[in-house]
């Protein structure tokens, strides 16, 4: 089912022109993206329901429905949700972020992955999880975030006196600002030339080769990922 809402596509990145190439810049390979998920189920439990707040293409709530929790996405691109539909991701909703076309408390989970810098008024996409959560309020965190193009991008808005009003790091920023509940690693990595995951980091703290082309270990190329959880009311 695709249901329509309310929603206002000023001051929002939009994303509709790359939901058909969006997948193929952020895609994980299981061996990297397995542990993600092993980490939000062990985080999840007692939750049955989730909403996925920008859900695109269903990154992560195809894998999380594949668990046995019922998510349903959210997210203001039609194209995104087309996406995820055909990869057969069922009930989404399209509606924005700042106002959420569900009843308070609706899910006992809510995840916010790669949302909070895409929108000038972040903060009221904060009180909206909040109220549609009823135990937990969840990101998906890496460190370091984002790219070197990014960082040019925003010092240069500020040496033009135009700085971005947003959430640079996304939902990281928020969790510096609002510290979690919970924080679990998921896991650690190196990103090969193309940008593409591709040797993790085991337990002992050595690499093991996972595909392609190995790059050497550089801070430019590492990622560790945290799952986060918010599970008080805190943004009410
Ligand atoms: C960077 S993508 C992240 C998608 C997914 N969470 C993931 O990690 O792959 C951001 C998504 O948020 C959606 N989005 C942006 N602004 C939104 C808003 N105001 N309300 C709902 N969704 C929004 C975009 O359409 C896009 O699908």
């Amino acid at each position: 089912m695709l249901l329509e809402s309310r929603v206002d596509t000023s001051s929002t990145v939009p994303f509709d022109r790359v939901a058909q190439t969006y997948d193929s810049t952020r895609d994980l390979p299981a061996e990297v993206m397995t542990p993600i998920i092993d980490c939000m189920q062990d985080m999840l439990v007692g939750c049955a329901t989730m909403l996925d707040v920008g859900v695109g293409t269903g990154r992560f709530a195809l894998p999380l429905g594949e668990k046995g929790l019922q998510v349903i996405g959210v997210d203001i691109s039609v194209p995104m949700m087309q996406k995820a539909k055909s990869k057969g991701l069922r009930d989404l909703v399209r509606g924005d972020a700042r106002i959420l076309p569900f009843q308070n408390h609706k899910f006992d989970a809510v995840l916010l992955v790669h949302l909070l810098h895409l929108v000038d008024d972040w903060i009221r996409i904060v009180h909206e999880v909040g109220r549609a959560s009823s135990k937990l309020v969840m990101a998906v965190i890496s460190t370091p975030w984002g790219n070197p193009i990014r960082h040019d991008y925003l010092k240069l808005r500020e040496e033009m006196g135009r700085p971005l009003k947003r959430l640079n790091q996304a939902e990281k920023d928020l969790s510096l600002l609002v510290p979690p509940n919970q924080i679990r690693h998921a896991i650690e990595h190196y990103l090969n030339e193309e940008r593409r995951d591709c040797n993790r980091i085991s337990r002992s703290g050595r690499l093991r080769n996972i595909m392609g082309p190995t790059q050497g270990p550089s801070p430019e190329n590492y990622r560790k990922t945290e799952i986060e959880v918010w599970s008080e009311r805190l943004f009410q």
